[in-house]
Protein backbone atom coordinates (compact mmCIF):
# COMPACT_ATOMS: atom_id res chain seq x y z
CA UNK A 1 0.00 0.00 0.00
CA UNK A 2 1.21 3.45 -0.67
CA UNK A 3 1.34 6.20 1.67
CA UNK A 4 0.74 9.69 0.71
CA UNK A 5 0.72 12.69 3.10
CA UNK A 6 -2.92 14.10 3.55
CA UNK A 7 -1.44 17.96 4.34
CA UNK A 8 -0.57 21.50 2.72
CA UNK A 9 1.77 22.21 5.50
CA UNK A 10 5.25 22.42 3.64
CA UNK A 11 7.24 22.06 7.20
CA UNK A 12 4.98 19.23 7.54
CA UNK A 13 5.91 17.77 4.16
CA UNK A 14 9.89 18.46 4.55
CA UNK A 15 9.72 16.53 7.79
CA UNK A 16 8.32 13.81 7.07
CA UNK A 17 9.50 13.38 3.17
CA UNK A 18 13.03 12.58 5.60
CA UNK A 19 11.85 9.20 6.72
CA UNK A 20 11.08 7.89 3.20
CA UNK A 21 7.93 6.53 3.38
CA UNK A 22 5.93 9.09 2.04
CA UNK A 23 4.58 8.41 -1.89
CA UNK A 24 2.86 11.33 -2.82
CA UNK A 25 0.46 14.05 -1.38
CA UNK A 26 -2.89 14.85 -1.17
CA UNK A 27 -4.66 18.66 -0.55
CA UNK A 28 -8.00 19.87 -0.57
CA UNK A 29 -9.36 23.10 -0.04
CA UNK A 30 -9.55 23.55 3.69
CA UNK A 31 -5.68 22.48 3.95
CA UNK A 32 -4.46 24.89 1.79
CA UNK A 33 -6.88 28.61 2.97
CA UNK A 34 -4.89 26.78 6.68
CA UNK A 35 -1.38 27.78 5.15
CA UNK A 36 -3.32 31.10 4.00
CA UNK A 37 -1.52 30.67 0.97
CA UNK A 38 -2.65 29.94 -2.85
CA UNK A 39 -2.96 27.12 -4.38
CA UNK A 40 -0.82 27.12 -6.99
CA UNK A 41 2.34 28.50 -4.86
CA UNK A 42 1.88 25.49 -2.23
CA UNK A 43 1.64 23.22 -5.02
CA UNK A 44 4.49 24.32 -6.67
CA UNK A 45 6.68 24.08 -3.73
CA UNK A 46 5.46 20.34 -2.69
CA UNK A 47 6.67 19.30 -6.28
CA UNK A 48 9.97 20.31 -5.01
CA UNK A 49 9.67 18.42 -2.18
CA UNK A 50 7.97 14.85 -3.23
CA UNK A 51 8.53 13.23 -6.22
CA UNK A 52 5.42 11.02 -6.46
CA UNK A 53 1.59 12.33 -6.96
CA UNK A 54 0.11 15.66 -5.34
CA UNK A 55 -3.68 16.21 -5.54
CA UNK A 56 -4.60 19.93 -6.23
CA UNK A 57 -8.71 20.13 -6.13
CA UNK A 58 -10.86 22.21 -8.78
CA UNK A 59 -12.93 24.86 -7.08
CA UNK A 60 -15.47 25.54 -10.28
CA UNK A 61 -17.81 23.54 -9.90
CA UNK A 62 -19.02 23.06 -13.99
CA UNK A 63 -17.44 20.58 -16.22
CA UNK A 64 -15.81 22.97 -18.73
CA UNK A 65 -14.53 25.16 -16.30
CA UNK A 66 -13.00 22.12 -14.05
CA UNK A 67 -11.19 21.34 -17.02
CA UNK A 68 -9.87 25.09 -17.64
CA UNK A 69 -8.96 25.44 -14.03
CA UNK A 70 -7.15 21.13 -14.48
CA UNK A 71 -5.15 22.21 -17.22
CA UNK A 72 -3.44 25.31 -15.47
CA UNK A 73 -2.33 23.51 -12.39
CA UNK A 74 -1.41 20.47 -14.86
CA UNK A 75 0.89 22.67 -16.21
CA UNK A 76 2.85 22.96 -13.18
CA UNK A 77 4.12 19.60 -12.94
CA UNK A 78 3.87 15.75 -14.39
CA UNK A 79 3.08 15.15 -11.31
CA UNK A 80 0.30 16.87 -10.56
CA UNK A 81 -3.27 14.66 -10.43
CA UNK A 82 -6.54 16.68 -10.71
CA UNK A 83 -8.81 16.24 -7.70
CA UNK A 84 -12.49 16.75 -8.55
CA UNK A 85 -15.53 16.32 -6.49
CA UNK A 86 -18.08 13.31 -6.90
CA UNK A 87 -20.65 15.35 -9.11
CA UNK A 88 -22.35 14.80 -12.26
CA UNK A 89 -20.03 17.79 -13.73
CA UNK A 90 -16.73 16.20 -11.79
CA UNK A 91 -17.26 12.99 -13.53
CA UNK A 92 -17.71 15.05 -17.15
CA UNK A 93 -14.52 16.51 -15.97
CA UNK A 94 -12.85 13.23 -15.50
CA UNK A 95 -13.95 11.93 -18.39
CA UNK A 96 -12.30 14.66 -20.68
CA UNK A 97 -9.34 14.80 -18.10
CA UNK A 98 -8.83 11.12 -18.65
CA UNK A 99 -8.59 11.83 -22.38
CA UNK A 100 -6.21 14.14 -22.42
CA UNK A 101 -4.05 11.62 -20.29
CA UNK A 102 -4.19 13.72 -17.21
CA UNK A 103 -4.22 11.82 -14.10
CA UNK A 104 -7.53 12.43 -11.82
CA UNK A 105 -8.61 11.92 -8.01
CA UNK A 106 -12.60 11.85 -7.42
CA UNK A 107 -13.10 12.83 -4.05
CA UNK A 108 -15.84 12.70 -1.60
CA UNK A 109 -16.99 9.46 -2.44
CA UNK A 110 -19.27 7.93 0.08
CA UNK A 111 -21.03 4.93 -1.90
CA UNK A 112 -19.63 1.62 -3.57
CA UNK A 113 -21.70 2.65 -6.34
CA UNK A 114 -19.92 6.43 -6.51
CA UNK A 115 -17.04 4.34 -6.75
CA UNK A 116 -17.93 2.53 -9.69
CA UNK A 117 -19.41 5.47 -11.46
CA UNK A 118 -16.50 7.14 -10.82
CA UNK A 119 -13.95 4.27 -11.98
CA UNK A 120 -16.16 4.34 -15.15
CA UNK A 121 -15.47 8.07 -15.95
CA UNK A 122 -11.86 7.04 -15.85
CA UNK A 123 -10.57 8.33 -12.75
CA UNK A 124 -6.88 6.90 -11.60
CA UNK A 125 -7.85 7.46 -8.35
CA UNK A 126 -11.07 7.28 -6.06
CA UNK A 127 -11.17 8.79 -2.30
CA UNK A 128 -13.86 7.41 0.29
CA UNK A 129 -13.92 8.93 3.24
CA UNK A 130 -13.11 6.70 6.16
CA UNK A 131 -13.50 9.10 9.26
CA UNK A 132 -16.70 11.29 8.02
CA UNK A 133 -18.95 8.04 7.01
CA UNK A 134 -18.01 6.36 10.63
CA UNK A 135 -19.27 10.27 11.77
CA UNK A 136 -21.82 9.57 10.11
CA UNK A 137 -22.95 6.08 10.65
CA UNK A 138 -21.75 6.36 14.19
CA UNK A 139 -19.48 3.24 14.04
CA UNK A 140 -16.40 2.64 13.77
CA UNK A 141 -16.17 0.50 10.50
CA UNK A 142 -18.21 1.70 7.81
CA UNK A 143 -15.08 3.59 6.09
CA UNK A 144 -13.72 0.32 6.24
CA UNK A 145 -16.57 -1.79 4.93
CA UNK A 146 -16.63 0.41 2.30
CA UNK A 147 -13.52 0.43 0.80
CA UNK A 148 -13.74 -3.32 1.24
CA UNK A 149 -16.57 -3.55 -0.85
CA UNK A 150 -14.78 -1.25 -3.57
CA UNK A 151 -11.78 -3.54 -3.41
CA UNK A 152 -13.58 -6.26 -4.27
CA UNK A 153 -15.73 -4.75 -6.85
CA UNK A 154 -13.01 -3.25 -8.46
CA UNK A 155 -11.48 -6.71 -8.72
CA UNK A 156 -14.32 -8.66 -9.75
CA UNK A 157 -14.86 -6.61 -12.99
CA UNK A 158 -11.60 -5.34 -13.56
CA UNK A 159 -11.53 -1.49 -13.05
CA UNK A 160 -7.59 -0.11 -12.97
CA UNK A 161 -9.14 3.12 -10.56
CA UNK A 162 -6.77 2.86 -7.62
CA UNK A 163 -8.24 3.11 -4.27
CA UNK A 164 -7.24 6.24 -2.25
CA UNK A 165 -8.02 5.79 1.80
CA UNK A 166 -9.38 9.31 2.72
CA UNK A 167 -10.70 11.51 6.04
CA UNK A 168 -8.33 9.02 7.97
CA UNK A 169 -8.46 10.04 11.67
CA UNK A 170 -6.15 7.86 13.62
CA UNK A 171 -3.86 4.69 13.53
CA UNK A 172 -7.19 2.26 13.64
CA UNK A 173 -8.43 4.02 10.08
CA UNK A 174 -4.45 3.42 8.71
CA UNK A 175 -5.09 -0.40 10.26
CA UNK A 176 -8.14 -1.10 8.60
CA UNK A 177 -7.46 0.71 5.15
CA UNK A 178 -4.76 -2.16 5.06
CA UNK A 179 -6.71 -4.64 5.43
CA UNK A 180 -9.52 -3.56 3.49
CA UNK A 181 -7.23 -3.81 0.52
CA UNK A 182 -6.59 0.02 -0.34
CA UNK A 183 -4.26 0.98 -2.80
CA UNK A 184 -3.10 4.19 -0.76
CA UNK A 185 -3.97 5.62 2.04
CA UNK A 186 -3.55 9.31 2.78
CA UNK A 187 -2.54 10.13 6.11
CA UNK A 188 -2.56 13.45 8.40
CA UNK A 189 1.03 14.20 9.77
CA UNK A 190 0.13 13.59 13.27
CA UNK A 191 -1.52 10.28 12.29
CA UNK A 192 1.23 9.12 10.22
CA UNK A 193 3.99 9.99 13.21
CA UNK A 194 1.17 8.16 15.56
CA UNK A 195 1.42 4.93 13.11
CA UNK A 196 5.10 4.71 14.64
CA UNK A 197 4.10 4.65 18.14
CA UNK A 198 3.31 1.35 20.20
CA UNK A 199 3.67 1.12 24.35
CA UNK A 200 5.48 -2.17 24.00
CA UNK A 201 8.35 -0.47 21.25
CA UNK A 202 9.22 1.94 23.94
CA UNK A 203 9.30 -0.43 26.88
CA UNK A 204 11.10 -2.78 24.91
CA UNK A 205 13.33 0.28 23.87
CA UNK A 206 13.99 1.00 27.55
CA UNK A 207 14.54 -2.40 28.74
CA UNK A 208 17.41 -2.55 26.08
CA UNK A 209 18.72 0.71 26.92
CA UNK A 210 18.92 -0.67 30.58
CA UNK A 211 20.62 -3.93 29.79
CA UNK A 212 23.49 -2.41 27.30
CA UNK A 213 24.35 -0.25 30.59
CA UNK A 214 24.90 -3.48 32.51
C1 LIG B 1 -8.17 13.87 1.16
O1 LIG B 1 -8.07 13.65 -0.02
C2 LIG B 1 -9.39 14.41 1.78
O2 LIG B 1 -9.68 15.68 1.28
C3 LIG B 1 -9.21 14.46 3.28
O3 LIG B 1 -8.66 13.22 3.70
C4 LIG B 1 -10.47 14.80 4.02
O4 LIG B 1 -10.25 14.67 5.40
P1 LIG B 1 -11.25 15.26 6.50
O5 LIG B 1 -12.51 14.46 6.45
O6 LIG B 1 -10.52 15.06 7.80
O7 LIG B 1 -11.48 16.69 6.15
Amino acid sequence: MKIFIDTANVKEIEEASTWGIVDGVTTNPSLIAKEGKKLIDVIKKITSLIDGPISAEVSEGKANDMVNEAFKYARLHQNIVIKLPFTIEGLKACKILTSFKIKTNVTLVFSLPQAVLAAKAGATYVSPFLGRLDDLEKTDDSGYKLVKSIHEAFKEYGFTTQIISASIRHVKHVEQSILAGSDVATIPFKVLKDSYYHLLTEKGLQIFAEASKK
